[in-house]
């Protein structure tokens, strides 16, 4: 099992070039199997998430090739509309591939992809969008069977909350459906807008894609097309937040700056200095973070993203103050304080409450990652400590992280993979 070895206490500084966004790639290459013809995806990561989605494109009767961060996914018809309950389990987004494979064959099984590591994460809203678009969904044992009885037609649908896999799902069920789909209430994390970038440049009619108010015409065909994954604002969140936790001079580049507008304006009231231009931000961190005076309230986009809480967190540990937080999209999404606690932190977790009474230093630690965003949180903690933290479970970090060790250690982190 692989293991980062993290000597803490150094500086960051340097420039990096940010991969490009899984939760955004996952949802495009699940769209590009209702395409005919090449899709080429740039600036696709190299994650264990995307190698999931490869396999389930090419296990469903599409082509994908994937090498040098550029995916090309040839669609075709496909060969069957039941993707395995070993590949759905493989990662939670699988279930955004029910969308693309109802909207294209009229049907698709799949096994629900249950709770994970966050908690409950259950699907009644993209299922009731379906229905309402004409397909008859049943359960049999666990396994989902939608039937859409020829093609899907458009419906008008309110969301009860911004759902981003919800709306991700219902977007590509409607593209090729029948008359017009408007989605209200729909999530406006800029992912979606990415998504919808795509499919447009596939042929699709989609107006709104990013606002809270989404209208899909569904046209008869999508064809190929060449497209750029946006930027990942999560890993640039992180790899910030790893500058202010270990103090440093850091410039990322390939960065959406807009998209993280949340995120730096959180970032900046701990005190650190944050410049950005188009596609560039420039963090600097001399002196001990200051506390937040208001409490860190995730919310769906264009609040605090629950993804960034975890390592702002890590990063605040150590300011001078007491931060509060406040979850409020997963029940289970604090896991990385037990980590953060014996590393030397003083966090009270009370349900969706956290208080965080930063402590003058952090020290090394054994420790496990349990999480994706909770395992680069331990390993910005971890650059911050005094002396070596071991952090194991990192096969939770390289699911959305690319090559996290190498990003790291170009800004001059020491951190090894073993
Ligand atoms: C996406 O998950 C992201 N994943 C998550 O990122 C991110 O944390 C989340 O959006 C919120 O921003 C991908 O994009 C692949 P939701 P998703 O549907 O789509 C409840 C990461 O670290 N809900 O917006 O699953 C749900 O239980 C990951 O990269 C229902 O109740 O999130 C949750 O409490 C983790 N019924 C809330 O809504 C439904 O039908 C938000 O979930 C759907 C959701």
């Amino acid at each position: 099992m692989q293991k980062f070895i993290v000597r803490g206490g150094r500086r960051l500084c340097g420039e990096l070039t940010l991969q490009g966004s899984k939760n955004s790639a996952l949802p495009i290459m699940a769209a590009a199997a209702l395409c005919d013809g090449d899709c080429v995806l740039k600036n696709c990561p190299e994650l264990t998430d995307i190698y999931a989605a490869s396999r389930i494109l090419n296990c469903i009767g599409c082509k994908c090739r994937y090498s040098a961060n550029t995916a090309v996914i040839t669609a075709s018809e496909l060969t069957t509309t039941a993707i395995p309950a070993s590949l759905m389990q493989e990662m939670r987004s699988s279930i955004i591939f029910l969308g693309a494979v109802l909207g294209k064959a009229g049907e698709c099984t799949v096994c629900l992809p249950g709770g994970c590591e966050l908690g409950p994460r259950p699907i009644d809203m993209h299922l009731a969008g379906m229905r309402k678009m004409g397909a008859d969904i049943s359960d049999y044992g666990g396994n989902i069977v939608c039937r859409a009885h020829g093609r899907l037609h458009g419906a008008k649908i309110s969301l009860p909350f911004p759902s981003v896999g919800a709306t991700e799902n219902l977007i590509l069920s409607a593209v090729n459906a029948d008359g017009e789909t408007v989605i209200n209430n729909a999530a406006r994390e800029p992912e979606i807008a990415d998504l919808c970038g795509f499919l447009r440049a596939c042929g699709a009619d989609i107006a709104g894609g990013g606002e809270s108010s989404i209208v899909i015409r569904g046209v008869e065909r999508l064809h190929g097309c060449e497209y750029t994954v946006m930027p990942d604002r999560i890993a640039g969140a992180t790899y910030l937040a790893m500058a202010a936790a270990a103090g440093g001079e850091i410039i990322l580049t390939n960065a959406c700056v807009q998209g993280m507008e949340p995120f730096l304006s959180v970032l900046e009231q701990t005190g650190c200095s944050i410049y950005s231009s188009e596609d560039r931000i420039y963090l600097r961190c001399g002196s001990r973070l200051k506390a937040l005076s208001d409490r860190v309230r995730t919310m769906p986009h264009p609040g605090f993203p629950t993804d960034a809480q975890a390592v702002l967190m890590a990063a605040l540990t150590t300011a001078e103050g007491t931060s509060v937080f406040e979850e409020n999209i997963f029940d289970c999404r604090y896991r990385h304080t037990d980590a953060l606690v014996k590393m030397g932190a003083d966090i009270q977790v009370m349900g969706k409450i956290a208080v965080v009474k930063g402590v003058n230093r952090l020290h090394g630690a054994k420790i496990e990652a349990t999480d994706l965003r909770g395992g680069a949180a331990m390993a910005a903690a971890a650059l911050g400590a005094d002396g070596i933290t071991e952090i194991s479970g990192i096969s939770h970090i390289d699911r959305g992280y690319e090559r996290l060790e190498e990003a790291v250690s170009i800004l001059g982190g020491d951190i090894k993979r073993v």
